[in-house]
């Protein structure tokens, strides 16, 4: 009797630590999938820069930046929510697991990044929230958009959504200098004026993008003179553009 009890635990045992590491290897192989689905997405803003490059001579993209979401940060998001902690939940509801950010030269570049994006067969647009038409609050600008992607693996696809935070330059250094006002959220006055002195700068930092979008159409709309010879040497030189 006291040898089946014994092997009876001893199964019950076996089966809990099958069933965590069971846990754990669902886990691992969500991140897997979104840490792929970021590359995808990476790949589809290098091909639209590329193209846009040998188009228009020059690239709509500054640089891209992508993360995938921290344990630490994604169990504090988990907690706070208050979502079940199995990997289907954690799917369902938590949209920024995969986090890919893309920097921008001017505001029009952003929503022509964003519309050649969406527009593609195997992206599927969740949310749009234009940031940018409608500013938060305390001045912050961005087009952030929830796509969701197919990825490909050996003997299944796997549908996963990504969320993509589109900006300008002056929009992204505003937002950082922001992101560390809000580690030192405090009740001083002194806070106080520096929120607004931000919000302030959001609104010139706005100004100064329109302006320089429109610096860059003057420009371009400018007549020159061409001989031949000028003219070939330009056709010329989109010869040697580097796709990179
Ligand atoms: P979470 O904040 O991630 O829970 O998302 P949400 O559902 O509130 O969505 P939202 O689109 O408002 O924000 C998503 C992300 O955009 C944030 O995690 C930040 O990275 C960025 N963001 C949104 N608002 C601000 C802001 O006011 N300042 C800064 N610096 N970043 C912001
Ligand atoms: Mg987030």
């Amino acid at each position: 009797m006291e040898n089946y009890l014994q092997k009876a635990l001893e199964n019950q045992v076996t089966n809990y630590f099958m069933s965590v590491v069971d846990t754990v290897l669902d886990y691992k192989d969500m991140m897997l999938a979104y840490d792929c689905a970021i590359k995808e997405i990476r790949t589809k803003f290098d091909i639209l820069n590329s193209e846009f490059k040998i188009k228009h001579q020059r690239n709509p993209i500054s640089s891209i930046h992508s993360r995938l979401k921290s344990n630490s940060s994604l169990m504090e998001k988990i907690r706070r929510r208050g979502i079940a902690t199995d990997v289907e939940s954690i799917e369902k509801y938590i949209e920024d697991i995969a986090g890919v950010r893309v920097i921008c030269n001017y505001i029009d570049d952003i929503y022509k990044i964003a519309d050649s994006l969406i527009r593609q067969n195997d992206v599927e647009l969740l949310t749009r929230k234009d940031y940018i038409s409608n500013p938060k609050p305390n001045g912050y600008r961005s087009l952030h958009l929830i796509v969701k992607i197919p990825v490909f693996f050996a003997d299944t696809t796997k549908e996963v959504k990504v969320e993509v935070q589109i900006r300008t330059i002056a929009m992204d250094f505003w937002a950082t200098l922001e992101h560390q006002m809000r580690y030192k959220k405090t009740e001083l006055d002194e806070a106080d004026s520096i929120i607004e002195e931000l919000r302030q700068c959001a609104e010139s930092i706005a100004q100064t993008d329109m302006k320089m979008q429109s610096i860059r159409e003057s420009i371009n709309n400018l007549k020159i003179e061409k001989s031949q010879e000028e003219k070939f040497i330009e056709k010329l030189k989109k010869l040697d553009i580097s796709i990179i």
